[in-house]
């Protein structure tokens, strides 16, 4: 996926017959292997999107009925197992496509007695068969592993009640782009002879390759924080990053395509600044980016600032 330029809003944005399938196939078989995230600590993305998740919570009170959340593409179950103890009142429920990802997320979950959390393998590329919708989905980190994200939106959006709050983090293809080359020249010298343990040559070519050239490219700024540095020695984090089969990052023109095909709206793009006239200080160029449509702010945000994420907070559109 690409900024072309040209107009293919009514395009959809599919993967040719057969591909879906081979491609899930080979997401399934890497992940039943690599189950993500194992443990791992907190990042700023999850701090942030706690307190907004509360406030949602919150905004429910008063209602009788129990709130529903979907957190689709869970891994290992640590984000909704982390908030079904926060939360017992409200009803979770993890889906993933690797069968050992969710066994191993229904042990947490028993492990700490949890009773409002249940998981089940599911590929998002189909509808889920759910009796009630939910009040919110979440969807970290999956949606670019997807062969079709079009389809997993859809699912996503048929999961969600008419008022409810969807959040999705997906990879920005501007922001990832060095790594993304990093990962082809990693593959060029994997695929240069056999070797029986590609996360020991990953990371060799960590800490060995260029000054640094893996970190800074894949962290940026944040390349020689402690914390994140102790994801170089982590086998789970190293594989995702590294040797994952398929990463399909996109722009913000991409997302605002397959949002307005899905009928979603962009409600909140977490973690960009809010002020733009701090990073655009001419008045004239100031001026000329006021003058653009929303969207078209957005995109130019995204060539701004390069970010190796969207973290977006969505909702249906009136009347969808
Ligand atoms: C990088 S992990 C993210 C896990 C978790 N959401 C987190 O933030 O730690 C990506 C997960 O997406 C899942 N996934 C990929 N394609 C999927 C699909 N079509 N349907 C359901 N899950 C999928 C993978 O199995 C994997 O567990």
């Amino acid at each position: 996926m690409s900024d072309k330029g040209r107009d293919h809003s009514h395009e959809r944005m599919s993967p040719p017959p057969g591909e879906t399938e081979a491609v899930t196939e080979m997401v399934k078989r890497f992940y039943e292997e690599i189950q993500f995230p194992g443990t791992r600590p907190m990042e700023q993305d999850s701090l942030i999107f706690l307190r907004k998740f509360s406030r949602i919570i919150a905004s429910f009170h008063g209602v009788d009925q129990a709130i529903r959340v979907l957190d689709a593409g869970c891994g290992t179950g640590n984000t909704s197992r982390a908030l079904a103890a926060q939360y017992p009142e409200v009803s979770f429920t993890g889906i993933d496509l690797s069968q050992s990802s969710i066994e191993t997320a229904r042990r947490g979950a028993s492990a700490k007695n949890l009773e409002n959390v249940t998981y089940f393998q599911w590929n998002m590329l189909q509808p889920l068969e759910h009796e009630q919708p939910f009040d919110i989905v979440l969807c970290f980190g999956a949606l670019h592993h997807t062969a079709d994200l079009q389809a997993a939106l859809h699912t996503l959006r048929l999961a969600l009640s008419t008022q409810g709050s969807m959040f999705i983090w997906v990879y920005g293809a501007h922001g990832r782009y060095h790594h993304a080359l990093n990962m082809k020249l990693l593959a060029m010298l994997l695929d240069a002879e056999p070797t029986t343990d590609p996360v020991l040559l990953a990371h060799d070519f960590i800490h060995s390759v260029g000054d640094n050239m893996a970190a800074k490219d894949l962290l940026g700024k944040r390349s020689h924080d402690p914390l994140l540095r102790t994801f170089f020695e982590n086998p789970t984090w190293i594989a995702d990053q590294f040797l994952n089969p398929n990463e399909r990052c996109v722009t913000m023109m991409d997302l605002q395509h397959l949002l307005r095909l899905e009928q979603l709206q962009i409600i909140e793009w977490i973690g960009i600044p809010g002020n733009v006239k701090a990073h655009i200080r001419s008045d004239e160029l100031h001026r000329r980016f006021a003058l653009l449509p929303e969207e078209q702010q957005r995109v130019a945000m995204d060539l701004l600032f390069k970010p190796e994420r969207y973290f977006l907070l969505l909702r249906k559109r009136e009347g969808a």
